[in-house]
């Protein structure tokens, strides 16, 4: 949700605060800006549209070696060039961009800008027009901060000063902020993406820090004028992660990435036995809890569906797992000795957090599992799991999904180990060749081209249908499918059709059905006859040694317990190339952005 640059140094702002927008642009892409500092004064320029309209608008003899860049998801205001970062105020010497909600906007407003003539929509102008408004008798510096000390809700921030043209004031709370450090330069940037082919020194930011940001050092410390010192950590990281390559988008290149992805996790929770291992520091206090609270948001939640039944069975502890947005205001009753497990590709969901933050005032333990060292979840929780599938830049979340599914795997299996259950998986092969079947179905895109063509074509809608784990990751297929084709897409559980979706059903209604479960083979197909009596254009997916005559696609056989790692990738691919043949930004769907850092 809004992604900010930032850079003060000796090299062209311009160009680099434009490059790290292009890296954020997944995080919003409704509008986008610049502001560039130099002896003329502040060069703003703003566009509706794609990085790619703001950097055709840009003047490109814009010289100037300080900075500040956003590209926007809107919240308040349409999106438009009024509304596009980075806002003035009145008399053009304060420019800024913001991330985040001013939830007392209104107030502010009413208490201390009564006079003032607002030129957008948004919450963020009156954070630049009280900096102005406390300018007339105090240091920007002072202004800034006094101006910060009000503002409720979350915020990122980065401003400029036309009469200090050496200093980038920035701020964070709640919404991410980085700052990244290099020689003779400093970058500040919503995520470490947008720079990382500038420097990959970071620097952690916390709630409540300001920064002053000048070329060759920088002063952090909180909104009661303390001090702090942060250490510099390296971003994992480099620029070759967040190139496409030879794919036409990121989703199909990370669809691809699956396999990969799954061997790398096996070797980094691999022990010297060969076994797949987990911190015991982690599987103690998950032993010490009575139930697990898995808590996460969309796929996340979806995998976490996977994760509750892996847990359940191979560690036989009770797991329930609860949507963020709903946990946090709709809190259901704990047990005595809860455990909670947050699942967040980009470990900065505000809603994820949101619960963390309350889970953690309860002092309730709780591991985090994400895609993103150093990311806000990652930092505040007390034990953390790394997915190790490198950048997920498609809006769209794929091989995140399959990661945190295998890690859940491992999670259970290492848990259930610690508490002596006995097993004869052996784990680590069993996802190894869950990794070679999803290479198998990778290989196989033409015929997922050929099955979203004869669909979905010219659907409206279309129905996932599954039972037990193939559910959840119907529920998850028919996620990929809306958010990226446009498509009426619902995941539904096999039995529960006929309690009142069978209404739905028309002649040549899509319905793609799961069937990768020995024991609820029989019931899934009998389902299927259901909705093809009714005319339903039905596609079964079905599992080596479960399939049947018309089964439409069989997937390579893998653990019974693993199937989601593979069932997934047809869904995603059909998804994709669904997508694809109606002409839709498959990347960049509309009214999304890959990271929700408002609630
Ligand atoms: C859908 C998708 C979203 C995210 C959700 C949570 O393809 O990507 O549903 O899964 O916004 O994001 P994270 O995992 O970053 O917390």
């Amino acid at each position: 949700m809004c992604g900010i640059t930032g850079y003060i140094g000796s090299g062209n702002a311009k160009d680099i605060l434009l490059n790290g927008l292009e890296k954020l642009e997944y995080r919003g892409y409704d509008s986008a800006g610049i502001a560039v500092l130099n002896q003329a004064g502040v060069h703003v320029f703003k566009e509706k549209g794609r990085i790619a309209d703001l950097r055709a608008a840009v003047d490109a003899g814009t010289a100037g070696h300080i900075g500040i860049g956003h590209t926007r998801w809107a919240t308040h205001g349409v999106p438009s060039k009024e509304n596009a970062h980075p806002h003035q105020s009145h008399s053009g010497r304060f420019t800024l961009v913001h991330n985040g909600v001013i939830e007392n906007e209104a107030e502010l407003k009413a208490v201390y800008l009564q006079d003032a003539a607002f030129q957008s929509e948004t919450d963020t102008e009156v954070i630049v027009q009280l900096v102005e408004k406390f300018s007339k008798d105090m240091e920007t510096e002072e202004a800034f901060v006094k101006t910060l000390r009000l503002l409720k809700g979350s915020y990122a921030i980065a401003m400029l000063d036309a009469e200090t043209p050496d200093t980038i004031y920035a701020a964070k709370h709640k919404s991410p902020l980085l700052m990244g450090v290099g020689e003779g330069f400093h970058v500040v940037a919503s995520d470490a993406l947008a720079m990382i082919q500038y420097t990959d020194q970071f620097l952690e930011l916390k709630d409540r820090d300001v920064v002053i940001v000048k070329k060759n050092n920088t002063v952090i410390y909180n909104l009661q004028g303390e001090v702090a010192k942060r250490d510099i950590y390296r971003a994992e990281w480099d620029t070759s992660d967040i190139e496409k390559g030879a794919y036409p988008h990121y989703m199909l290149k990370e669809i691809d990435e699956q396999p990969f992805v799954l061997r790398k996790i096996i070797q980094e929770y691999q022990g010297e036995s060969g076994s797949l291992e987990i911190d015991d520091s982690v599987t103690a206090a998950i032993l010490d809890a009575d139930r697990i609270y898995i808590v996460a948001c969309g796929t996340s939640y979806h995998a976490g569906l996977v994760g509750k039944q892996l847990i359940e069975k191979l560690a036989a502890i009770p797991v329930e797992v609860h949507l963020a947005s709903e946990f946090c205001y709709n809190m259901p009753l704990l047990t005595e000795k809860p455990f909670f497990i947050f699942i967040s590709q980009s470990g900065e969901t505000a809603d994820s957090r949101a619960v963390l933050v309350k889970v953690k005032e309860m002092n309730h333990p709780a591991l985090v599992i994400t895609n993103v060292p150093g990311s806000t979840l990652f930092r505040e929780a007390d034990f953390t799991l790394l997915l190790h599938a490198g950048p997920e830049i498609a809006v769209a979340s794929t091989k995140a999904y399959t990661a945190q599914i295998a890690v859940l795997s491992i999670l259970a299996y290492a848990t259930g180990k610690a508490k002596g259950a006995s097993t004869d998986l052996n784990l680590a092969k069993e996802l190894g060749a869950a990794a070679n079947a999803m290479e198998t179905l990778c290989d196989d895109k033409e015929e997922f081209e050929h099955i979203a063509a004869e669909y979905l074509r010219a659907a409206f809608d279309c129905f996932f249908i599954g039972r037990s784990i193939d559910y959840y990751v119907g529920l998850e297929g028919a996620l990929k499918l809306k958010e990226i084709s446009y498509i009426q897409a619902e995941g539904f559980a096999g039995g529960e059709l006929k309690h009142g979706t069978m209404a739905l059903i028309e002649k040549e209604t899509p319905v793609i059905a799961l069937a990768t479960q020995s024991y609820v083979n029989g019931s899934i197909r009998a389902n299927v006859k259901e909705v093809a009596a009714r005319g339903a254009h039905t596609c079964i997916i079905s599992s080596t040694g479960l399939e049947a005559e018309g089964d439409r696609y069989v997937l390579p056989a893998v653990h019974e317990m693993l199937t989601p790692l593979v069932s997934v990738i047809p869904l995603q691919l059909i998804a994709y190339y669904a997508a694809l043949h109606r002409g839709c930004d498959v990347d960049k769907p509309r009214n999304l952005a890959k990271s929700v850092t408002v609630e």
